[in-house]
């Protein structure tokens, strides 16, 4: 539901690994799937197509064609979630289950508010999810996952159990965490370098190479990770590579120190930018209410000063008023006071 560069990605490879998928989308991208296809690569070689003919993915507009389905994957933008789950729980069977695999914390929450809303009886399941690997756009039907990382869900309703055996047929690292709250609060802590490469204009590989700018990231997650613990929060390691507390001090070494330590972390895409970023340069509202707003909003209620956050905040707020795409700033300028 909502098949954008995360939805396209996850649906495509459970696809092409023979599991049965309805696509929900803009009409835009049933042209593009009838037209082209879905060519689906990744950092380390894969190339998975999806020929328009004979069609292996079903595409709909209207999410009524999910109705017969068993698991929902969410994977619209967090502004979106109220809508798309109202309309899940209108179509959706009780016994199927929806999984957020959205950035934030309390997307999950807001879907079970709205599958309620949406539903007449029981509605179905919400369950979190979590997305720990960069998908972008490469052109007209092409989706690229440029970095590493696992799927992570909840744990599944038993007659949903099927999900992370088909998703690791699919090629991932997928498994179920009782903590999720721990795993997103981890995601989250990542996720607030998403304003920093939107403000800064760069892609991201040039941003991360620029010790000004990763000093900058390590200052922003720390407030972020000592906000959580402050909200009783325990960010978890995603899986044995993404450890956030421990990045914060790596992003620190000099240029040619981090090149050889965090190699992995360099080997994306050249031209790869956040979503906050692609969304600065189409005009839309950006993510950051559920990203570094969530940290100044946590901050708030525990009585956490989170002054680095809420001057990243007030930049992206400035720069989708202004319209005007990415303001380009420099370092300096993304730390208050500038
Ligand atoms: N991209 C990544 O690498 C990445 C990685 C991890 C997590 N995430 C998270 O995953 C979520 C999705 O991100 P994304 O980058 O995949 O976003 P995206 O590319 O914008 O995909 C979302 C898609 O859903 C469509 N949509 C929204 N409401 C819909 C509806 N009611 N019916 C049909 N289609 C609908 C959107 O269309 P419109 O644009 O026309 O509204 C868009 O095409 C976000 O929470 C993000 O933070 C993304």
């Amino acid at each position: 539901m909502g098949a954008g560069a995360i939805g396209g990605y996850l649906g495509g490879r459970l696809a092409a690994a023979g599991t049965p998928v309805i696509l929900i989308g803009r009409p835009r991208l049933g042209e593009t799937l009838r037209a082209a296809g879905l060519r689906l690569t990744d950092l380390d070689g894969a190339d998975v197509r999806l020929p328009p003919a004979p069609a292996r993915i079903t595409f709909a507009e209207d999410p009524a064609a999910l109705a017969g389905c068993g698991v929902v994957l969410l994977t619209v933008k967090s502004g979106d979630t109220a809508e798309a789950g109202e309309a899940l729980g209108r179509h959706l069977r009780p016994d199927a289950a929806v999984i957020s695999f959205q950035n934030g914390l309390r997307n999950a929450d807001v879907l079970a508010d709205a599958l309620g809303r949406g539903a007449a009886g029981r509605p179905p399941t919400a369950v979190r999810g979590m997305v720990a690997f960069n998908v972008v756009r490469r052109g007209p039907g092409h989706l690229h996952r440029g970095t590493e990382g696992p799927l992570v869900t909840g744990p599944l309703p038993a007659a949903h159990a099927g999900l992370t055996p088909a998703l690791r047929a699919a090629g991932f690292d997928a498994f179920t965490h009782r903590d999720m709250p721990g795993v997103l609060a981890s995601k989250l802590v990542l996720n607030l370098n998403n304003a920093i490469n939107a403000l800064s204009g760069q892609p991201l590989y040039a941003q991360i190479r620029d010790r000004r700018y990763r000093r900058v990231m390590s200052a922003v997650m720390a407030e972020g990770l000592a906000t959580l613990r402050a909200a009783g929060l325990r960010p978890r390691p995603l899986g044995h590579k993404i450890r956030p507390g421990l990045a914060r001090w790596v992003l620190r070494l000099p240029d040619p120190l981090f090149a050889r330590v965090a190699r992995r972390l360099l080997d994306i895409d050249p031209q790869a930018r956040t979503s906050m970023a692609h969304d600065l340069a189409r005009g839309r509202t950006t993510e950051i209410a559920e990203l570094n707003g969530e940290i100044v909003r946590l901050g708030a209620q525990h009585g956490h000063p989170t002054p680095l956050n809420r001057h990243l905040v007030d930049r992206v707020r400035a720069a989708e008023a202004a319209g005007a795409g990415s303001p380009a700033l420099p370092p300096e300028a993304l730390l208050p006071g500038a």
